[in-house]
């Protein structure tokens, strides 16, 4: 009896071609010649670059080259529109959103088949995943239009916003940016990739058809240049960008302190893992799904195979039959599994990477399979041998290529899967849901798949960890990216320091005991000695000298930063563990409220000290109420399962504190971060750090595990530096009004692309709990992870 793999293999099929007679004849309506969209009125194409068909290489149109010039016309349209588009209201909005998705299918062959002719990917593909998924992103985003107003109540829309996106997924990424934009009330200027602007400009058409009022869409074509351009464009109010992380980094650093809201969705080298009692033959196929999929040119391709050593021959012998059975060539063939790469380029630079590995001694296998003599084309590749720190197995190869490996214990496959710099997305392969659902939340990634691979959907969230980027696409966190909190609008002017230099130091005020008033750093849960052993004088409302603090450096900070990690234990403690924590904090700082008055009425001169020390008590209930209340979500996305999203810790955040209200800034910072898991490293108030380091005593009666909170007094400003450029901080917040300060965090943060929070160059009423509580802050202190699971046979 033959196998089925020998009955595959003497099968021929014939060829089942998609027309592309309408997509041509599209094309030859616009005389292959295409301008720009703003304003919703198309420009005469000015300078013009061809976009070829990657399947022959074959020229299919000119597309313009914006100019700055077009950048700018294109923001002042969209800032023209934006009032009106609010006005429209929700449900407005909701008809305008209703009305493209009704488009979008409406013309789905005419857009598939444009996809597929500008991109090289499957007719297959486009028809049955790009376009449905498109077109349910604008139906969900009508839906959050129509429910803002009540869902988003005390938000705004953020105003213009820039958003560019590769050429990996053209119109699905587009859907993914466009849709909550508009559904939020933003009017957009939205960039494709010069590979593949085609179905971006037919959107254009449907947007006039749709009645998307002038200047809510604007359209504007070009290489990065044009990127660039809105970027720094003064008019943009935020950025939404999808690409590579070279250019992730560039956009962080061109944006620091110009106060744009940045969303970045960037690259990875994606696990997928396969545990010995995984369904094999069903991980083969969700491994072809996963890396094969668009030519494994996705962001989330599962591009790392870890494999259980006791299957791993087996498993690789499987997946070389399947390999073997794939089928390559004309992406308008509707039988064909894997299409043609978007360019020469990106073949180049796959060849080099593998040819690399080759060099290396690792082994490579590729199907027997005739390439096509025209166009761009790249065979599935199966790379073994590599070691973890080889290239190939470390760099984004963004093709149909896979590396395997082998893990002997679920302990070493989490390692592996997390030695790298990304956190995109995994799989992860077992028929034992305690394993899979145990091995979830230790990978580092905005998403899970379990025994499922590539699954999107526009009510669950995407977006990365790490080197991944940061903010998410879809559902309900995915909106928050477009709004703004209205309590933003209202914070006051940063508030004036005094002139610093006043202070009498200790020895000039001839105290005998000043040496006992020297408060030292607080590190892994001990007072410590500044590394550099100095201490700054601090000074009273009056100029008089009140102590001495530590002046933390470098050296301190890496102490403190080590001694978080080593605390480990406080983001798996339970939330109600968490809560009871700071329940005591807040109780030990209550029995020593007077102590505390004292100290903060000498140190700021305020005439009610004891408001401040009842609001910093009240403000640990606070987060100590949200700790065990800061709950995820269950989606329920078109499939037999549900989609978990879970709110994690973001991991080490540093803190620099306000001056204005020393105690309750600290608190209304550190308490969040610490109810939700995270370990800081503080810095407080530069000006009056006391009511911090009188903490230190309160924080050793309180259980809270050495390490989870370290506090390092000294300059804001070198302090801050050094957190933003240590690679094993995951965020830095700075809310002391400094906008020079702040711009510098969001310029050192680009390096390992950590998270930032800053507040500029504006104050925060510490008061108003509109302005420093609720979900928008714990949002900050979280990332979510979206684990697909799904069930059933
Ligand atoms: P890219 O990041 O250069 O391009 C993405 C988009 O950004 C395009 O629209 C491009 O015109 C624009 N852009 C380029 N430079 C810019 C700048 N300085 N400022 C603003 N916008 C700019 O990606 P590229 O060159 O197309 O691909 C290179 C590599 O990046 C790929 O091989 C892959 O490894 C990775 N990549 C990752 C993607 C993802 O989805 N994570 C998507 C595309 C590429």
């Amino acid at each position: 009896m033959p196998t089925i793999t020998e009955i595959l293999h003497t099968m021929d099929y014939g060829p089942a071609p998609e027309s592309q007679k309408e997509a041509q004849a599209w094309l030859d309506q616009h005389e292959r010649r295409f301008g720009l969209f703003i304003d919703s009125a198309w420009s005469a194409p000015a300078e013009t670059f061809a976009s070829n068909n990657p399947a022959d290489g074959k020229e299919l149109a000119q597309i313009t080259q914006a100019s700055s010039a077009d950048i700018d016309r294109a923001v002042a349209a969209a800032r023209r529109a934006q009032p009106g588009w609010v006005a429209l209201g929700g449900h407005g909005r909701a008809r305008v959103l209703y009305a493209l998705a009704r488009l979008l299918q409406k013309h789905s062959r005419l857009f598939a088949v444009i996809e597929t002719l500008d991109n090289g990917k499957t007719i297959r593909e486009t028809r049955d995943a790009d376009l449905p998924l498109a077109a349910r992103h604008f139906y969900h985003h009508a839906g959050w239009a129509q429910l803002q107003s009540e869902e988003f109540a005390g938000y705004r829309a953020v105003g213009v916003v820039g958003q560019i996106v590769p050429w990996n997924f053209p119109l699905l990424m587009l859907a993914w940016k466009i849709a909550p934009a508009l559904a939020a009330g933003n009017t957009v200027v939205f960039k494709p990739a010069e590979f593949t602007s085609l179905t971006a400009l037919l959107f254009a058409e449907i947007c006039q058809q749709a009645g998307v009022p002038a200047g809510v869409v604007n359209i504007v074509t070009g290489d990065g240049r044009v990127g660039e351009a809105i970027v720094n464009h003064a008019g943009i109010d935020k950025l939404a960008f999808t690409g590579s992380t070279e250019v992730g980094r560039l956009i962080r650093r061109a944006t620091a302190g110009s106060g744009k809201k940045l969303s970045l969705e960037l690259g990875g080298k994606s696990p997928f893992i396969v545990f010995e009692d995984a369904d094999l033959d069903a991980a083969v196929e969700g491994l072809v799904d996963s890396i094969w999929f668009n030519q494994g040119q996705v962001c989330c391709a599962g591009s790392r195979l870890l494999v259980q050593e006791s299957v791993e021959q087996r498993f690789l012998a499987k997946l070389r039959a399947r390999m073997d059975n794939l089928r390559l060539g004309s992406p308008l063939d509707k039988s064909m599994d894997v299409g043609a790469l978007v360019d020469p380029v990106q073949r180049q630079r796959i060849h080099g990477l593998v040819e690399s590995a080759r060099a290396e001694g690792c082994t490579i296998y590729q199907p027997v399979c005739e390439l096509p003599p025209d166009g761009s084309w790249f065979p599935p590749t199966l790379i073994t041998g590599a070691s973890t720190s080889a290239g190939v197995a470390q760099t984004e190869i963004f093709g149909p290529v896979l590396v395997a490996m082998s893990f002997r214990t679920p302990a070493e496959a989490v390692q592996l899967a997390n030695n790298t710099v990304y956190g995109l997305a995994a799989c992860v392969w077992s028929e034992s849901i305690s394993l899979a659902l145990d091995v979830a939340p230790q990978i580092k990634a905005g998403v899970v798949w379990i025994n499922t691979a590539n699954q999107f959907d526009a009510a669950c969230g995407f977006g990365g960890y790490r080197e991944s980027g940061y903010g998410r696409e879809g559902g309900r966190e995915g909106m928050f990216e477009y709004l703004t909190p209205l309590a933003e609008d209202a914070r006051p002017a940063a508030p004036a320091l005094e002139a610093k230099g006043k202070v009498k130091a200790a020895e000039a005020s001839g105290n005998p005991f000043a040496i006992d008033r020297t408060a030292k750093l607080y590190i892994g849960g001990k007072q410590a000695r500044p590394d550099g052993a100095y201490s700054r004088a601090i000074g009273g409302a009056d100029g008089e000298f009140l102590a001495d603090v530590g002046e933390g450096n470098r050296k301190d900070i890496r102490n403190a930063v080590e001694a978080a990690h080593k605390a480990s234990s406080w983001a798996k403690a339970t939330s109600h563990n968490r809560a009871q924590v700071l329940y005591y904090i807040a109780e030990n700082l209550a029995i020593r409220a007077d102590e505390f008055a004292a100290r903060l009425a000498a140190m700021t001169g305020s005439k009610d000290p004891r408001k401040e020390v009842e609001a910093s008590i009240e403000r640990l209930f606070y987060y100590a109420a949200w700790a065990d209340k800061y709950d995820g979500l269950a989606h329920q996305p078109p499939m037999h399962g549900i989609t978990v999203a879970l709110n994690e810790p973001v991991g080490v955040i540093g803190i620099i504190c306000p001056n204005e209200a020393p105690l309750l800034g600290f608190i209304s910072l550190v308490a969040p971060a610490l109810a939700l898991g995270n370990r800081v490293i503080a810095v407080p108030s530069e000006a009056h750090p006391l009511a911090a380091t009188d903490l230190y005593q309160v924080l050793d009666t309180s259980d809270l595990p050495g390490g989870a909170l370290n506090i390092v007094t000294g300059s804001a400003d070198e302090l801050a530096k050094t957190l933003a450029s240590h690679s094993d901080v995951d965020a830095v917040w700075r809310h002391d009004g400094s906008a020079a300060g702040c711009a510098e965090v969001e310029r050192l943060s680009a390096e390992s692309l950590k998270r930032t929070w800053v507040g500029g160059g504006k104050g925060r009423d510490w008061y108003d709990t509109k302005q420093s509580c609720g979900r928008a802050v714990l949002a900050h202190a979280s990332q979510v992870k979206n684990v697909w699971i799904p069930y059933g046979v």
